[in-house]
């Protein structure tokens, strides 16, 4: 039902001119999205998160946090690394997790991220190579959890199908979807997607603990003898996924979580990995004292390694939304697509960092290991992704 008192309460009456213009079924649809949503937690989400959003806040007592530089560690160490790590991968003791869930607005590309390929090789089979090497080094499989959302998961889906799975055996992929949250207008309205849903849109990369909690995955990682959950981004075309060197250091140090990061330039406008008493968290530059910026040196770029048994307790701990707003197509009051700009939700990730009681970052070569895909021109673009790409051989 409904009812125009309530909707007006929760300024969202506009639902029932949208509803007048609808077919039958489309009604139908309707009401039953809206008897999903819970009106309260949506003007909860829309003052919190957007009408009572705090300026930029500074952060004080902000610290450099401990880490190893890969550069300087010797030959022997390394190799001693890559064989610790090479036992733990044969041994079972990893799993790989890849946060594809993302709607990639940025880039434009009109397929998931993970099917844009560069010289005919798509992102996803570049992964995917990567642990088929690893499991023809261990002769492991490794079980890979590829994290989806609903814009994406049935074209992800059909495209590893139509690709065979890149060789991959198909039992140790996993699918899993994330969660979605409603995105609202700047005034606090719910909006009507291009197929007259109720638009929600994915809940951020954050929503991965819970999305894993809620499908049991975590309990089942537990049960295959999995110990650390190593995660990364579809769009860092540099990314090495779980190379032996870092599996070695992760059980080496054994931290709840584990982190690559690489040196940011001075002023750089990155995330930093840092420390706020003894609590490691990642600061948008925006957030950064100033000064201080540019002996924060370590900069996020999204490859980490969780304890299963910490994943396990912090899983259901609250991590906060943060909101985005992004052109996204909707309809208007005359029912034609627009694209408009719309308050997204989003949960990250590295909001969990909070709860670690241990974490150990290794520093690494970003020439080596870091170009994101973010952009179709300029900074961390396709242009930018060849470019990096043909530096390290890899086309
Ligand atoms: P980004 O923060 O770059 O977001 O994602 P995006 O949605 O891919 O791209 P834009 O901002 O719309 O252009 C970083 C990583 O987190 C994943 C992405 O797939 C990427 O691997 N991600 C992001 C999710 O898995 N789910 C989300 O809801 C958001």
């Amino acid at each position: 039902m409904l009812d125009e008192t309530i909707l007006k309460q929760h300024r969202q009456d506009h639902i029932l001119e949208y509803c007048k213009m609808m077919s039958q079924s489309e009604k139908e649809q309707l009401h039953i999205d809206m008897d999903r949503i819970d009106l309260d937690e949506v003007d909860k989400l829309y003052e919190d998160v957007y009408v009572n959003r705090k300026t930029i806040e500074i952060a004080d007592d902000v610290e450099q946090i401990n880490y190893d530089i890969k550069e300087n560690l010797p030959e022997e160490k390394l190799a001693e690394y890559r064989s610790l790590g090479l036992s733990a991968i044969k041994e079972g003791k990893f799993a790989v997790l890849l946060m594809a869930g993302g709607q990639g607005t940025r880039l434009g590309h009109k397929a998931p991220k993970g099917t844009f390929s560069f010289n005919d090789k798509s992102l996803f089979e570049r992964q995917a190579e990567q642990l088929n090497k690893l499991f023809e080094e261990t002769g492991t499989p490794i079980h890979w959890y590829i994290m989806t959302s609903d814009i994406n998961h049935k074209d992800t889906l059909s495209y590893f199908l139509e690709n065979n799975y890149f060789g991959y055996d198909e039992s140790y992929i996993h699918f899993f979807k994330q969660d979605h949250v409603v995105a609202l207008s700047t005034e606090g309205e719910l909006v009507l997607d291009k197929d007259k849903h109720i638009m929600r849109t994915p809940n951020g990369n954050g929503g991965v603990f819970k999305s894993l909690e809620k499908a049991n995955l975590l309990n089942e990682m537990k049960d295959n003898g999995v110990e650390y959950l190593f995660l990364n981004n579809i769009d860092n075309v540099l990314v090495k996924v779980l190379d032996p060197e870092f599996a070695g250091f992760i059980k080496e140090k054994d931290c709840d979580i584990t982190t690559k990061s690489v040196q940011a330039y001075p002023d750089e406008k990155v995330g930093r990995i840092v420390s706020i008493d003894d609590k490691k968290q990642v600061l948008e530059y925006s957030e950064l004292p100033e000064g201080e910026v540019n002996k924060l040196e370590n900069a996020n770029i999204g490859i980490h390694a969780f304890k299963l048994d910490f994943l396990i307790e912090a899983a259901s701990k609250p991590l906060p939304y943060h909101l985005a707003i992004k052109n996204l197509k909707q309809i208007d009051e005359d029912f034609s697509v627009i694209e408009k700009e719309t308050l997204k939700f989003e949960l990250f990730y590295f909001d969990i960092f909070q709860y670690a009681n241990s974490f150990a970052t290794l520093q690494v070569d970003r020439k080596e290991e870091f170009s994101p895909l973010k952009n179709k021109e300029g900074k961390d673009s396709i242009e930018t992704a060849q470019q990096d790409l043909e530096a390290n051989q890899l086309l």
